[in-house]
C-alpha cells in the first residue's frame, strides 16, 4: 500500500513536471506555432498549416484533397528511415524537405532560431508520447 502510494506520488510529480515547460521553452513553442501558421519562407504562399491543418492536431489535408497523418506523434518517431530518400532522416530534415517541397520556400538553416522554433512547436505536440523510433505517423 505504502509503495503504491509512493509510486502514485512519483507519477503525479513526473506528470506535473512534464506538463510545464519553462518560459524559454514556452517562448520557442509559441514562436514556432506562429511560424507554422503564418510563415511562407518566400515560397508559393503556403504555410505548414495549409497541409497540416489545425496546428497538426488530427489528420492533415493536401491541396489535392488527399488526407495525410497528423503531426501528433511526429517528434516521437524520428529519426526514421525514409524509403524514398533511402536514408535515415531527422525531424529537422523532414521540416526542411516540407519547406522546400510543400512551401517551395527557402528553408531556415540548420541551427537557426526559426528551425529550432519549428522543431519546438512540432515536438510540443508529442509531449508525453512514448519514443517510437522509425514508427508510423498517426
Ligand atoms: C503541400 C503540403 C505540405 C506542407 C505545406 C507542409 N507539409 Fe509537412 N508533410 C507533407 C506530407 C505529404 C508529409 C508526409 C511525409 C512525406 O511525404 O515524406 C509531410 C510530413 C511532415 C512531417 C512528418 C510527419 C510524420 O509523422 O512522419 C512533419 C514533422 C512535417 N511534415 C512538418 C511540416 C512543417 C513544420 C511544415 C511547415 C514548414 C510543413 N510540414 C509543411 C506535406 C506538407
Amino acid at each position: 500500500m505504502k509503495i503504491s502510494t509512493l509510486a502514485m506520488t512519483l507519477l503525479f510529480f513526473s506528470a506535473a513536471a512534464q506538463a510545464a515547460p519553462g518560459p524559454e521553452m514556452q517562448k520557442a513553442i509559441h514562436d514556432g506555432k506562429r511560424l507554422y501558421s503564418h510563415e511562407t519562407f518566400g515560397g508559393n504562399g503556403r504555410t505548414c498549416e495549409t497541409c497540416h491543418v489545425n496546428g497538426g492536431v488530427g489528420p492533415g489535408k493536401l491541396p489535392d484533397g488527399r488526407s495525410i497523418p497528423s503531426l501528433e506523434n511526429a517528434a516521437a518517431i524520428f529519426p526514421r528511415f525514409n524509403p524514398r530518400a533511402k536514408k535515415i532522416v531527422t525531424l529537422e530534415d523532414q521540416i526542411h524537405s516540407c519547406v522546400h517541397g510543400g512551401l517551395q520556400g527557402n528553408s531556415p538553416a540548420y541551427g537557426s532560431e526559426q528551425l529550432v522554433d519549428l522543431v519546438s512547436y512540432v515536438t510540443s505536440l508529442a509531449q508525453g508520447k512514448p519514443l517510437d523510433m522509425d514508427g508510423k505517423p498517426n
